[in-house]
């Protein structure tokens, strides 16, 4: 069968069709049927089945003969160190793990915070909660205390797993001090914290709170795996908004198993046993579905990668790991390789190196530009496919079904809609908009399985997020076309979120923090195009009535609290002092005029504008800092 013929057959019969996919996953208890819609608009999947992510992840390969095969490959270019852990080693691991959070009173539904770089104990201890049944929430490394306390407020974990530090180029990221903040700032408070201590930084442990990794597990009895309802949280992942509190996408068990092993060998084209590699970090949602569940239900082989594209130690690293590893099928998002492209344009380091055993490289996380595809193709002679997805899904939605049919790339469309995604384009009033016409994205309800049904603690928000603007359909946030062929063509977002190194961050959130400032009365922060992040945030601020300090200590101080409030990786470095914002008539800021400035690219005047001598203010701004040229 073809794209087209299992596309059709999924239409025709979805619950048929995935009943089917279903029978890929071990259950302790088969699910009667897939979808359950007794709540619509808010659908479950394989409800009354009973699962274990860590049982179908790791155990059952080893049960089926398959412990020597290695289930992750740690490769640290940033500390020199390389290892192998197999499917029987991580099942020991785990279950040892596992028992003794048991032992400390975790069980099935609570929730632990897992705060790590990329080492495989960040794995390990995802595989250690589901297999309790407890609900992991991981928060990226590159946050600040103060994020990590609003999750920990959230979420409110019974423990918080964590690791003594991580490691960027030339910077230890104390991560104990990091926790303790967010515990101090936090209104919830942990009943316990577990240290993985590095070689490279060991932290003072608190006695009866803080429990050594390794003392921790001596002498417990290891757990077995805790079979769960099919529609029980598999994890939260806290994503970035239109607002600063971030949303706590929920990923339920069956269908998160039940799709992601699907998109393995259909999108990803690899057969249990092959190298898979997802550049990306734990941390995001890629990392979570490609670099830890997605593979090992699969019984492929994960790389672990704590490194840069380029810098750990040069811009070969990438063609280094494949070639060592074996990498069949390679992830990453577009800004790596415009790094990498930035560093080697010629591909001198690649030529260094055998990539005869990768089949194909796929992007995503950010817009693909057309110069960075075309560059990757040429240089590695590999075909390149992009594809679409958001932490929301956990999965593809619009992409080239490569182990189906490889379908003819155009490049800077992400391919076609995967099963389960009836995409439509649609206008403000929601109606459908013809081929070629630019509107918002919507999916018909109901969203595949895996998917979120809910964000932890606020049904509301997910409502209002999601499903009131366009009713019967998902608003995915993004805004596109479909063409004559079928093919999705993502173009803008519809919100204030932004996309830096392919990190999906809140302006809104950024604007919170810049407007806690004392001498900051008001203020806007865009997303400018950026060559090598994307976009980049740029914060414009007014002072408050009196305020005579100089402006570039007021804009250094104001970079310094995004970075202190949400953390290094909102890459907040510009901000400028302006003496009035453009605005609307009803006092609304034109912040999307603001980009179009900042970018260089043609605006037309808005009817509705207040004061348009502000634009050339903001113009004149952007200017001093080597924008709107
Ligand atoms: N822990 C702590 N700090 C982190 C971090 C982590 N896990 N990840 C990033 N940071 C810090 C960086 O050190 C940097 O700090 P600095 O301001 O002191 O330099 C800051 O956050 C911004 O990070 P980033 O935007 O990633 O910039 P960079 O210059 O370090 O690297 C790229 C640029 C393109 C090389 C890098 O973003 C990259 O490899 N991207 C790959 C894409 C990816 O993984 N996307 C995830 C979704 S698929
Ligand atoms: P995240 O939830 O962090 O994965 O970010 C999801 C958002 O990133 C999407 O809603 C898009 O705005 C953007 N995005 C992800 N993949 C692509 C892609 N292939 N092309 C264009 N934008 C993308």
């Amino acid at each position: 069968m073809g794209y087209k013929e299992v596309y059709d057959s999924w239409k025709q019969d979805p619950e048929g069709f995935w009943m089917q996919a279903a029978n890929a996953i071990d259950w302790d208890e088969k699910p009667t049927k897939a979808l359950f819609d007794e709540n619509a608009p808010m659908y479950e999947w394989f409800c009354d089945g009973k699962v274990n992510t860590c049982y179908n992840a790791v155990d059952r390969h080893v049960e089926a003969g398959n412990g020597a095969r290695t289930a992750i490959i740690y490769d640290s270019p940033i500390t020199d160190t390389k290892h192998k852990i197999s499917y029987a080693e991580l099942q020991t691991r785990v279950a040892s793990l596992a028992g003794a959070l048991r032992a400390k009173g975790v069980e099935k539904g609570d929730r632990v915070v897992i705060y790590m770089p990329m080492i495989p104990e960040a794995l390990e201890a995802m595989l250690a909660c589901s297999r309790l049944g407890a609900i992991h929430s991981v928060v990226f490394g590159g946050f600040a205390a103060n994020e990590l306390a609003v999750r920990l407020d959230d979420a409110q974990p019974k423990a918080i797993i964590a690791a003594s530090c991580g490691l960027e180029p030339g910077r230890v990221v104390h991560y104990k001090p990091l926790v303790e903040g967010a515990i101090e700032l936090a209104r919830h408070k942990p009943e316990f914290c577990v240290i993985f201590q590095r070689e490279q930084e060991v932290a003072k442990l608190k006695d009866g709170f803080d429990f050594d990794w390794h003392g921790f597990q001596a002498g417990v009895e290891p757990a077995g795996c805790v079979p769960v309802e099919g529609n029980h949280p598999a994890y939260i992942l806290y994503t970035s908004g239109t607002t600063g509190a971030p949303k706590g996408v929920v990923r339920p068990t069956g269908g998160h198993l039940v799709a992601l092993n699907w998109t393995m060998k259909n999108i990803y084209n690899v057969d249990p046993g092959d190298v898979f590699w997802a550049a990306s970090d734990v941390g995001w949602v890629v990392g979570h579905s490609y670099i830890c569940y997605g593979p090992l239900i699969h019984g492929n082989t994960t790389i672990v990668f704590e490194g840069k594209p380029i810098g750990t130690p040069d811009a070969g690293t990438f063609w280094r790991i494949i070639e060592e590893h074996k990498v069949k099928s390679f992830f990453t998002a577009p800004t790596a390789f415009r790094a990498v492209k930035r560093e080697d344009p010629k591909g001198e380091y690649l030529k260094k190196y055998d990539l005869s055993g990768l089949n194909a490289i796929y992007l995503a996380g950010e817009r693909a530009d057309p110069d960075t595809i075309e560059w990757t193709q040429a240089m590695t002679g590999k075909p390149v496919y992009d594809h679409w997805w958001q932490t929301e899904t956990g999965y593809t939605i619009a992409g080239n079904p490569v182990g189906i049919e490889a379908l003819p790339v155009k490049i800077g469309s992400p391919t076609v809609p995967m099963p389960g995604y009836d995409i439509h384009i649609l206008d403000d009033a929601g109606h459908e908009l013809p081929a070629g016409e630019l509107g918002a994205i919507a999916v018909k309800l109901p969203l595949p399985p895996g998917t979120l049904p809910t964000l932890w603690n606020a049904g509301d928000r997910f409502h209002k997020s999601y499903l009131n603007t366009f009713p019967g359909y998902y608003e995915t946030g993004d805004a596109g076309m479909i063409d004559k062929d079928g093919y999705i063509w993502i173009m803008a977002r519809t919100d204030d979120v932004i996309n830096v190194a392919g990190h999906r961050l809140s302006t809104g959130g950024m604007e919170e923090v810049l407007a806690s400032h004392p001498d900051v009365a008001e203020c806007a922060v865009i997303g400018v195009t950026d060559q090598l992040k994307g976009q980049l945030p740029v914060g414009f601020v007014c002072l408050t009535k009196g305020v005579n300090r100089p402006h570039d200590e007021i804009a250094k101080e104001c970079v310094k609290l995004v970075r202190d409030k949400i953390g290094p990786v909102a890459a907040f470095k510009l901000a400028l002092v302006v003496d009035r914002l453009p605005k609307t008539r009803s006092g609304k800021i034109l912040r999307a005029i603001m980009v179009k400035i900042a970018d260089g690219t043609e605006y037309k005047m808005p009817a509705t504008i207040d004061d348009p001598a502000i634009l050339d203010e903001i113009k004149e701004a952007l200017q001093s800092i080597g924008y709107a040229k």
